[in-house]
């Protein structure tokens, strides 16, 4: 029995490919295959895409005046449909692009048929991608910015406050608050560096690759970049539609962001700690519990740290997306959205949230100072004392090593001993000792580039601060 095809001319909901099948696919598929409800986020890099094509396929003679007149009145009455919550989006219509282009045709009539020529869903969806992601990046490198604006501004505060320097967790050596805020810096810096490097990759155009093998149009490339402000055009049309690796390479930059935000959020919430005490955090940024009266919680940083799982999740479920993929266009792709999306959120958010949190912490300086006093924090400064006195390093870490020793067994610290005292270590040791063995001696020291003491703290802040003013 042959069957008629369902006819597309009078029904709103038919897919703008049905006329090829003969049964209609079942609402779980519909749902399935549909992604409107997640890329109706696109509509306005849609519509921006569709009327640089349109524009362009003017002005090759494809288009008349009056089709590219009627599309761009269609696509403004559309926008404000969209803007004002009115667009009706049906997930019959499958994605964006055809919700778009279905009431493009009922506002403006054959125009609006028109607008597909020499264009493919495939690079239409590349294109809206890159230019939403574009605008991600410009927004996320600005908060980046502020952020690094935030953290200098308190270590210019605190380019004098020491703290001690920590590893294995162990009081090392002594630091400055400013130098410790000043390494955050350094991490988003370089996040925002390869930010800006992404960026240049994302911008260029897809659009003209059409379904993957280009199009026998005689279209203008380069006029729809310039249109959209593209560097240039993807220079092969089957890798134009398929690649997503500057979308991984969003996602492994947001990984690392998030990944030096969690850091951050650990030693906050470790400072924070009433057992460590050596800052506090705005009360906009923290929660109660609903058991204990006295809980003041970290929350945000907590969960700044939790949500780096999250994005690293995204990157890796996007490199198995694209691994093994034949050329070109697969639907695979469709799958690359909200891992996308919920990853610039994220980074977005947390980033911004961060500017506010570092300006509202609140310093202890004294906490500090008196965590820097336990632990020999100073013992380095006395062996280097030593070496400069003539003794080979090795043999000054001995010698320091028994004062750290005796001092332990005494309870008590370094600079707290006499010189004459000192001396019985090792008998170089002059009546000058102690100015290195103080916590103010042993950061002023410090004072060569990428150093702890005041002096350069305060002129890196000052770079910092010059380098990201608003
Ligand atoms: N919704 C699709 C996507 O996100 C658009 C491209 C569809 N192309 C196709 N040939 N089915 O990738």
């Amino acid at each position: 029995m042959s069957q008629t095809p369902p006819s597309n001319q009078f029904d709103k909901k038919a897919q703008a490919w049905s006329a090829r099948f003969s049964e209609p696919v079942s609402d779980l598929v519909k749902r399935y295959t549909a992604s409107v409800d997640f890329d109706k986020r696109l509509a306005r890099f849609d519509i921006e895409g569709s009327l640089a094509h349109a524009d362009m396929l003017q002005s090759v003679g494809i288009l008349s005046d009056a089709d590219l007149a009627a599309i761009r009145d269609g696509m403004q009455k559309i926008l404000t449909e969209i803007d004002a919550g009115r667009f009706e989006w049906l997930l019959d219509l499958e994605d964006v692009h055809l919700n778009i282009e279905k009431r493009l045709v009922e506002l403006v009539g054959d125009a609006g048929k028109r607008l597909h020529t020499g264009r493919s869903r495939n690079d239409q969806v590349a294109t809206d991608i890159r230019l939403w992601l574009r605008a991600e990046i410009d927004v996320i490198s600005d908060l980046l910015r502020q952020l690094r604006h935030a953290l200098a501004t308190l270590a210019r505060e605190h380019a004098e406050t020491i703290l001690p320097g920590f590893t294995h967790l162990q009081v090392a050596q002594p630091v400055t608050f400013g130098h410790h805020l000043l390494a955050y810096v350094e991490m988003f810096a370089r996040d925002a560096e390869r930010l800006a490097d992404c960026r240049r990759r994302v911008n260029r155009l897809p659009l003209g690759a059409a379904a993957l093998a280009g199009t026998s149009y005689p279209i203008d490339r380069e006029r729809v970049a310039a249109t959209l402000g593209f560097d240039g055009v993807c220079r092969n049309s089957l890798d134009a539609v398929s690649d997503r690796d500057f979308a991984i390479e969003f996602c492994a930059t947001g990984a690392l962001v998030m990944t030096h935000i969690s850091r951050l959020s650990e030693e906050l919430i470790l400072w924070m700690s009433p057992r460590v005490g050596f800052i506090d955090l705005a009360d906009r940024f923290c929660t109660g519990s609903s058991i204990m009266p006295q809980k003041k919680n970290p929350d945000v940083p907590e969960l700044a740290r939790g949500k780096t799982g999250r994005v690293n999740g995204h990157l890796i479920a996007l490199l198995t997306l694209m691994k093994g993929q034949p050329l070109a266009y697969n639907k695979d792709n469709q799958e690359d959205k909200e891992g996308l999306f919920d990853t610039a959120d994220t980074v977005r958010d947390t980033v911004r949230i961060f500017v506010d949190l570092i300006g509202g912490i609140q310093v202890k300086a004294e906490a500090m100072r008196a965590a820097a006093l336990q632990g020999f924090a100073t013992a380095t400064d006395l062996a280097d004392y030593l070496v400069k006195r003539g003794l080979p390093f090795r043999d000054a870490h001995e010698v320091v090593a028994h004062a750290v020793r005796d001092c332990s067994d005494r309870g008590c610290d370094l600079a707290d001993l006499t010189v004459e005292e000192l001396r019985a270590f090792h008998p170089s040791i002059g009546e000058d000792v102690h100015s290195v063995l103080t916590l103010e001696g042993s950061v002023a020291a410090r004072k060569h580039i990428g150093g702890t003491a005041p002096e350069r703290v305060r002129a890196e802040a000052e770079r910092v601060l010059g380098e990201t003013q608003g």
